[in-house]
């Protein structure tokens, strides 16, 4: 069944977005994109965020995603086909621009309300059992180990040795998924990111104990 939304100009965009990301294999999916807009619905909710912005700027956060390959002016081309306004529009632009900008070591400046609602719901759906399966899916696809024990970060000369190394799926863990919880913005999403992040760790210390044969 098609993407549905009371709002005709966001069902529409939706709609769109859907059509286009229904045949990407590359972990930015359109259910990765569909559950970033439920969580960027509750949490702009929450926060007292405006909720429809918040909403065009999840559907579209990954439209212009460097990896896609899509040209600038995508974006904003589906948004005014879906009948958006122009000023809208622009936020919605502005907020998916910053959303996946990620400089190395860039401190991510996200100036308004809207986008870190947007943000914060981006980054929870990296993390918990979505995270998890995220993981090992993208791992798989690019012929990755679950787990390498030879690969263990303190085995390295350094945390930049061991990022130079073609990590396990499981590894990103510690590269990343693992941080996530700190570098939420709001209130609402550093209380769903606690829940997964404590999840996470449960799963990883048994995935371990179990690669062990201890459980
Ligand atoms: P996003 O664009 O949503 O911030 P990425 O494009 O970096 O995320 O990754 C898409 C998904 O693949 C995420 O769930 C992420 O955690 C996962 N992923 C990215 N890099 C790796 C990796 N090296 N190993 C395992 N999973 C990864
Ligand atoms: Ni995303």
């Amino acid at each position: 069944m098609p993407f549905e939304h009371p709002d005709p100009q966001v069902q529409a965009f939706g709609r769109r977005v859907e059509a286009e990301f229904s045949d990407e294999a590359s972990g930015h999916d359109w259910w990765h994109v569909w559950r970033v807009w439920r969580l960027a619905r509750r949490i702009a909710a929450a926060e007292g965020a405006e909720v429809r912005t918040c909403e065009l700027a999840a559907l579209g956060h990954d439209v212009e995603d460097h990896k896609l390959g899509r040209p600038a002016g995508t974006l904003a081309a589906w948004l005014a086909e879906a009948g958006v306004d122009e000023a809208t529009a622009a936020r919605v632009v502005e907020i998916a621009q910053r959303v996946s900008f990620k400089g190395a070591g860039v401190p991510d400046a996200m100036p308004t309300l809207e986008g870190r609602v947007v943000q914060d719901a981006d980054r929870l759906d990296a993390i918990g059992a979505i995270g998890v399966a995220r993981a090992f899916a993208y791992g798989g696809a690019r012929g990755r180990l679950l787990y390498d024990p030879h690969e263990a970060p303190e085995r390295h000369a350094s945390f930049e040795a061991y990022r130079k190394t073609n990590s396990s799926s499981l590894m990103h863990f510690y590269e990343k998924l693992f941080l996530l919880k700190d570098r939420m913005h709001t209130p609402t999403a550093r209380a769903l990111a606690a829940e997964r992040h404590a999840f996470m760790e449960a799963y990883v210390q048994r995935f371990l104990d179990e690669w062990e044969g201890y459980a």
